[in-house]
């Protein structure tokens, strides 16, 4: 049990299939990575970024945290983030939230659940702002799925704002900032609209974007994706 067996098992066999099929694919991939994308995600392991978007090891660099934010002062993610754009040069960042999002219920829900909540404060700021529109739905999985929507719409606003991609998009380097929402109970994402790649653009697309998403569109199809009653990130 300490030794955790079954997973180096799968690890051997997942490093031998690999090179089974492509035998100088470790020996390539140790030399450098050149991702094209910077992949922002919620940590809940139902939403592994690779898998979803079917990239091999090496083509997406990943930041993953609880309800896939974005904080102005958070060192990590603004790191990663720094360090995707200046050093890899990535061409593309994805905010890609999902829907049931468990960090996103609580928020709204509010249980008692210790350090998290502080953090889940964040998403508590976005409802506020959005809270006209959300307080129209009356179930409580459209609340929820709305809000991871427009999360994920307030994050990527949050992208564009720092320094890190004001300055590339300055120095014109060329690069997008896009928001996706990940379906739990279909495997498919849904583009939210915000796809920037300029300063200028930012104020309007987040008007439309949040409009996109009160008018229901990407929401109507995956409203059979109830928030569990525990939240799981
Ligand atoms: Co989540």
């Amino acid at each position: 049990m300490r030794e955790l067996k079954s997973l180096f098992e799968k690890n051997a066999k997942w490093s031998k299939d690999v090179r089974t099929s492509d035998a100088s694919f470790f020996e390539r991939l140790s030399q450098q990575q050149t991702p094209d994308y910077l992949w922002i995600g919620c940590a809940d392991s139902r939403v592994p970024a690779n898998q979803i978007i079917g990239l091999d090891p090496g083509e997406v660099f990943v930041h993953r945290n609880v309800a896939n934010l974005v904080v102005h002062t958070d060192l990590n993610c603004l790191s990663a983030i720094q360090y995707a754009v200046d050093v890899l040069r990535v061409k593309h960042i994805i905010v890609c939230g999902h829907y049931g999002c468990g960090g996103v219920e609580a928020a709204i829900s509010k249980p008692e659940l210790g350090l998290i909540e502080n953090w889940l404060r964040h998403i508590e700021d976005v409802y506020s702002k959005h809270e006209k529109s959300l307080e129209k739905l009356e179930d409580h999985a459209s609340k929820v799925n709305r809000l991871c929507e427009l999360n994920v719409i307030e994050q990527v606003v949050n992208v564009c704002r720092t320094t890190i991609v004001r300055g590339a998009w300055r120095r014109g380097q060329a690069l997008a900032v896009h928001g996706w929402v990940y379906g739990l109970s279909d495997g498919l994402l849904r583009d939210l609209d915000m796809c920037l790649s300029q300063p200028e653009e930012v104020d309007s697309a987040l008007a439309k974007a949040v409009q996109r998403s009160v008018n229901g569109i990407a929401l109507a199809v995956d409203l059979n994706s109830q928030p569990s009653d525990t939240p799981t990130v």
